[in-house]
């Protein structure tokens, strides 16, 4: 039974028990950023089991896509090494929610493994939770299980609920007992049944969990029953897969054997049995599905787990003498295996060899320098690779320490993993020092937080706390000074969250000092940056800020706009959108993000509508203060790879949630108008929108609608019909030109009757030099063609001039060239017009830049032409 079919009859199964069948979740845990990528089955479901989240089904099975690499769950390193880890696995799995309980799911799961893959039922072991009698009993009595192979498993992890029996998805939310059902590769495997001292070994072998979701577990670690209990299984199909296919190791079932070969071809390495080809044929399938999941290789987050993992798939080939990208040309095999499961896959196939691709070049150099540090390392010490060769390999040439330390592993050398961590420190520590260093050259600040009043008010009398000139610390400034102005307390916004900073002016009885910006000169202290206009400013004195009413006015629309936009991109788009970049001013506001396609006209068209509806409803902004979890809990989108404190200020602009610390408008409706007025890819898999609100929305649309009635009033019709004039005239123009080039041949070919006359005879050789009014190159090279055959014996030369430049062109029947070269010939004239040229015997080109030599220089011709022939 190939994997195809396993996954087929699991689902299908399910199916005819009255479940639904729902597809895979993405790898991007939706708006969870504390997970890193979904591990099991059952994380689209959490919020259904947490009762916060209703279906409309109570019954659902799924193959989920699932990622151990990086964060918690981390497989990673044991790729290659072991039979049954891998980075990117396929977890099938069935869910009652609410539904049925232990006996179905205990039925169900023995049916399928014996009566549907007809698995030996002497094959088979479970294991239940020690307390779980009902488990047990179902298990003994209803399935007939003798009891030497049903395994009671305590608390054997040291507390109460902590075994490998009892499943908990976190530290608090819904758990349970779970009964856990093993395969027996047989005797010839070393390894003990389940609970056994040698129950590590590979011979009893976990393919299936199912886990009674009983309790909800608080933070006090109290267990509240849960009014209704539930069902989450899941099993590994690349094991049940290796079961089924009588094979030892996952990497020899059917779906890896091809990947397997693929790497094989790409790498030229002939040695099927390889561990880097393993490695090579789990790589693609994470990195293919991160990339299809919206992730980008980068250097955090996510983006970080993937480039570690395409670089330890490079580096495996580079070890099997590949040093050229390869690692892309294996998503068509990919594809193959698994786009009929996965349309998605088979969808992003072209972003996907993209983006890869290109990680492969940037990487490919580097990773051959650093191979050769390396090696150099290595060479004087055998035993173990000091901690600061890793730290210039990482920093360096972006050998992340687990690609490294994959190398030492296979080498048996050991790695000084402290010493690369010190090494580490110590960058910090200078970078902090240059950071100092930095702000002691500019600003050293030891006061008081600045108090930020800005969200409510844009006028505020404060206290000016410390002034700097040119970087240094002073008491006093003076009319027309540059400085730095910190108060005790402002309304001013500092640059943040991709908001740019405030400007106005600070003002006093003596003084006026105009900020043309603001921006942190520490965490919470902000600076005000500007001149000092009138008067004099000292530490002390009182001032009244008053914020640019408008350009913050303008600002802000652009930055609710962006909220906006986000929620529309995603319900548009797709929930893979993320962002990536944003900068918000008072003419627009920028916004990076992953989608791996330029936005359709439609598609704009939406978000545009979407955007505008929101504002039309006119809907009061709230701004709340609450705790993060609460924050993720109510639905409000935050940023992964972001730090945010404990208590979070959650922004509620209309239909969209999201942890914000900006500035923004009272209501939608604020925004006025919404448009987009850009386009365009920043990277692979990243998309850039500009778009305009307020009055710049406004301008946008009417200049936009000036233009068009200027281009209708330039071809007299109606704006409506301008689209349709204008193809009128391009297909005019089309079939003038058409018009045009016929009649400049027929007319270069008369002139070149006239030219016939003009020859003059050389020993026998027909010579002629001319100039051919009007003539473009084409018809030069026509005419020259015509002229050859009628002059039969000759050498000619014909000229055009056009916008001051001159177009030359030589040529020489094929039994004249033993005498006079076309070559030769061209640049005799060209070289006398300012040019230079050459070509074949029988036909050359040149050009020229100084017309008034040219009649000259044809009239030189025949004499040339007569000492040679
Ligand atoms: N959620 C369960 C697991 O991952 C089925 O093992």
């Amino acid at each position: 039974m190939n994997s195809s079919e396993i996954r087929e009859k699991f689902l299908k199964y399910f199916e005819s028990k009255g479940h639904t069948i729902v597809r895979s979740s993405s790898l991007v845990p939706g708006n969870d950023p504390t997970l890193l990528f979904t591990n099991s089955g059952m994380v689209q479901f959490k919020d259904v089991f947490l009762g916060q989240d209703k279906r409309s089904y109570s019954r659902a099975t799924s193959s989920q896509r699932s990622v151990r690499a990086g964060g918690k769950h981390n497989d990673l390193e044991n790729v290659g090494y072991t039979a049954r880890h891998h980075t990117f696995f396929e977890m099938l799995g069935n869910f009652s929610f609410g539904d049925y309980f232990k006996r179905d799911a205990i039925h169900f799961a023995w049916e399928l493994l014996t009566g549907v893959y007809q698995l030996p039922k002497e094959k088979l072991w479970v294991t239940v939770y020690q307390d779980d009698d009902e488990a047990y009993g179902i298990w003994e009595k209803e399935i007939g299980v003798p009891v030497e192979r049903i395994v009671r498993i305590g608390d054997n992890k040291g507390a109460r609920y902590a075994s490998d029996n009892f499943w908990q998805m976190a530290d608090t939310g819904p758990c349970g007992p779970c009964s856990e059902i093993f395969y027996d590769h047989g005797p010839d495997v070393w390894g003990g049944p389940p609970g056994s001292p040698d129950a590590d070994g590979d011979r009893y072998i976990e393919i299936w969990n199912l886990v009674f979701m009983q309790f909800n577990r608080d933070e006090q670690g109290v267990m509240h029953p849960l009014p209704r209990p539930c069902v989450d299984t899941g099993m590994g199909l690349e094991r049940i897969a290796a079961v089924l296919q009588h094979v030892h190791s996952n990497y020899e079932i059917d779906l890896f054997q091809h990947l397997i070969k693929a790497a094989a071809r790409e790498t030229g390495c002939a040695d099927l049995a390889n561990n880097s080809l393993k490695v090579i044929a789990d790589h693609i399938r994470a990195c293919s599905f991160l990339i299809v999941d919206g992730v980008i290789p980068g250097n955090e987050g996510r983006g970080y787990v993937l480039r570690r993992i395409v670089r330890r798939a490079l580096r495996h080939g580079y070890k099997l003498g590949q040093t050229k990208p390869f690692f892309y040309k294996l998503v068509p095999d990919l594809v193959k295996e698994m786009g009929a499961a996965y349309p998605e896959l088979a969808e992003a196939q072209t972003r996907v060899e993209q983006v890869l691709k290109q990680e492969e070049e940037r990487f490919g150099e580097t990773l051959e320098h650093g191979m050769k540090i390396l090696e150099a390392a290595l060479a004087k010490d055998a035993k173990r690779l000091d901690g600061k060769t890793a730290f210039t390999l990482y920093d360096t040439y972006g050998f992340p320490l687990d690609l490294t330390a994959d190398i030492c592993r296979e080498r048996n050398v050991e790695l000084d993993e402290a010493g690369f961590e010190a090494a580490m420190e110590e960058q910090r520590k200078q970078a902090r020092a240059a950071g100092k260093f930095k702000m002691a050259a500019g600003i050293e600040y030891s006061g008081e937080k600045t108090e930020f009043v800005g969200y409510d008010k844009l006028e505020q009398e404060g206290k000016v706390v410390a002034l700097y000139v040119g970087g240094s610390a002073v008491q006093r400034i003076e009319a027309g000074q540059e400085a730095i102005v910190v108060l005790d307390t402002t309304p001013f916004y500092a640059e943040s969250g991709g908001q740019v900073g405030d400007s106005g002016l600070l003002e006093s009885a003596g003084a006026a000092f105009e900020v043309a910006d603001t921006q942190k000169i520490q965490a919470d202290v902000y600076g005000h940056h500007g001149k000092l206009a009138r008067g004099a400013l000292a530490i002390g004195d009182g001032v009244t800020a008053k914020v640019d009413a408008e350009v913050r006015a303008q600002t802000m629309r652009n930055h609710s706009a962006t909220h906006l936009m986000h929620m529309a991109l995603r319900q548009v788009l797709g929930g893979h959108v993320a962002q990536k970049g944003s900068l918000v001013d008072a003419e627009k506001t920028r916004f990076d993000f992953s989608h791996n396609a330029p936005l359709t006209a439609d598609e704009i068209r939406r978000v545009e509508e979407i955007v505008n509806r929101e504002i039309l409803a006119n809907e009061s902004t709230q701004a709340q203060h609450m705790g993060y979890d609460d924050a993720i809990k109510y639905g409000a989108m935050a940023l992964f790879g972001e730090k945010y404190g404990d208590q979070v200020r959650v922004l509620g602009i209309g239909s969209s949630k999201e942890l914000c610390g900006g500035t923004h408008v009272n209501r939608t409706g604020d925004i006025g108008l919404f448009k987009i007025v850009s386009e365009g890819g920043v990277a692979a898999g990243i998309r850039r929108v500009e778009a305009v609100t307020g009055e710049a929305a406004l301008a946008f649309v009417q200049n936009l609608a000036a233009r068009v009635s200027e281009a209708a009033s330039a071809l007299k019709v109606q704006p409506e019909e301008l689209t349709q004039r204008i193809t009128q005239v391009q297909d005019q123009v089309k079939s003038l030109e058409k018009e045009l080039a016929a009649l400049k041949s027929r007319m270069a070919a008369s002139q070149g009757d006239e030219l016939v006359a003009q020859a003059v005879d050389i020993n026998g050789m027909k010579v002629l030099a001319a100039t051919l009014n009007g003539a473009d190159v084409a018809t030069l090279r026509e005419t020259m063609d015509k002229l050859k055959d009628k002059l039969k014996t000759a050498a000619i030369v014909l000229a055009a001039v056009n916008e001051g430049k001159v177009s030359l062109i030589a040529g020489v029947t094929k039994d004249a060239i033993g005498k006079v070269k076309a070559g030769d010939l061209v640049n005799f004239v060209a070289q006398q017009v300012g040019g230079k040229g050459g070509g074949r015997p029988d036909m050359a080109q040149a050009g020229g830049t100084d017309p008034s030599k040219l009649g000259s220089a044809l009239q030189g011709v025949a004499d040339w032409v007569r000492e040679r022939a």
